[in-house]
């Protein structure tokens, strides 16, 4: 049998077998569409970001063409920005003025989202920004879009109060956790108490004052997901920009995970970045994540209007393509005990019962699979159940003309077809014997 993650706090059991959500990162950092850091980079002062909040109108929002995409491309699950870094807020927040009512558009962004995606039968999660960049109780620290400013900072900093902050965060995720329904993840971001620039240190856990507001998130949504970024532990592990080498542990003991990653570099809308990852890429991610057994969550960065990238659509659309022939091989699959041949990644479903071989390269005509021989009662290409045959080498069969040299006696040989099957990663099931 697979091995299971380290038991949690929070509801896990959906979040393992589902595997795979959509990220939302969603502001007026979409107008400037040079990264949702925009403020931070350029070091804008408030009243130089203004010009965004001034002119955001998203005419062609239509949350339920989001949810559709990405129920198409396979997604179970969603987390939107709430407020990311730069304070600006989705929601009609009753403790700020910094939100979308009170842009141009007029209207709460949030809500109609969360309607859209849980009608498609979504499960839903709020990212939060613990850090604050126009809030006036914030402190100004190294990471401030007004750092470089000495004469500002210093005169600031002895007047703003980072208690009466907390206060401000405490009380968004309570209107976040109490008028939004069930929610399923709140996906706090980010600590940074470790940093230190001299004038001024990063700000962790007693600045959020974490310990209660964790508290609060499971008191107020029992079963809810946290994530791990508070300084105070959490239910997920959330490796970001970067593919774990293995299953991540926690003490040496498998824990769950969901790596978050980006179809181009940027989480927000950005218009001339290029380096988008290819479908197949992302598909080769998700099948990596869950063979070590993680989930996978991927960005879209909507823009200005309120639409998708194009780029991001195309590549969805792959996606889906792909998980309607393979999503047996994902939902309800996690890391094996079996070591998959090179170029290959395993996911095994949680009972046991079946294994699944993910070729990243297409190989000539077979592929050995150590430790299965006797072990495999039937197998066949996932994409239209087409049979595939297996043998067991003889061990000491000497390799002659067209005849193959013995392996292991626990190496189990498979015979695939010459030509590689249309789809973008192919992959064999092999039914195990009870
Ligand atoms: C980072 C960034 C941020 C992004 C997030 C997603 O911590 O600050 O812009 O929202 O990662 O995981």
């Amino acid at each position: 049998m697979p091995k299971l993650p380290e038991p949690t706090v929070g509801d896990t059991s959906w979040f393992v077998h589902d595997r795979f959500g959509l990220f939302i990162h969603w502001g007026i950092y979409a107008l400037p569409a040079r990264h949702e850091w925009v403020k931070n980079r350029e070091k804008m002062r408030d009243e130089d970001y203004q010009k965004y909040f001034d002119h955001f109108y998203p005419d062609l929002y239509d949350p339920t063409v989001w949810a559709k995409e990405a129920k198409n491309a396979g997604m179970k699950y969603f987390v939107v920005t709430t407020k990311h870094h730069d304070g600006f807020c989705l929601w009609d927040s009753a403790l700020t003025d910094y939100k979308a009512t009170n842009t141009p558009w007029g209207k709460d962004l949030l809500k109609p989202m969360v309607e859209a995606f849980r009608n498609e039968g979504f499960k839903v999660g709020f990212y939060h920004s613990l850090i604050d960049w126009h809030h006036p109780e914030f402190p100004i620290d190294g990471l401030h879009p007004m750092r470089d400013d000495v004469e500002f900072r210093e005169r600031e900093n002895q007047r703003r109060d980072i208690r009466k902050y907390a206060a401000y965060l405490h009380g968004q995720a309570r209107e976040l956790l109490t008028q939004f329904g069930k929610i399923d993840i709140m996906w706090y971001d980010f600590s940074y108490s470790q940093a230190d620039w001299g004038w001024s240190k990063g700000k962790g856990k007693d600045d959020w004052q974490s310990e209660q507001l964790l508290a609060m998130t499971r008191e107020l949504q029992p079963g809810i997901i946290v994530n791990d970024r508070l300084e105070v532990g959490g239910d997920i592990k959330t490796p970001e920009q970067y593919q774990p080498r293995g299953w991540l542990t926690v003490d040496g003991k498998p824990v769950v995970w969901e790596a978050c990653q980006t179809f181009s570099g940027s989480w927000g809308y950005y218009r001339d970045e290029y380096t988008w990852k290819s479908t197949e890429m992302l598909i080769q991610m998700l099948i990596d994540g869950v063979s070590k057994g993680g989930n996978l969550l991927l960005n879209v960065g909507p823009n200005g209007r309120g639409e998708l990238d194009p780029r991001a659509v195309e590549r969805l659309r792959g996606i889906g393509e792909w998980m309607r022939l393979h999503s047996r091989s994902i939902y309800g699959c996690t890391a094996s005990d079996f070591t998959p041949p090179p170029d290959c990644r395993y996911t095994q479903s949680q009972d046991g019962k079946r294994l699944y071989l993910h070729l990243f390269a297409w190989p000539f005509r077979h592929v050995h699979l150590d430790g299965l021989a006797g072990k495999v009662e039937y197998a066949q290409l996932l994409n239209d159940a087409s049979e595939i045959k297996f043998y067991v080498i003889p061990p000491g069969q000497q390799a002659q003309n067209t005849t193959m040299g013995g392996m292991g006696a626990d190496t189990l040989t498979l015979e695939l077809p010459i030509v590689k099957p249309p789809v973008a990663v192919p992959v064999v099931e092999l039914f195990l014997k009870s």
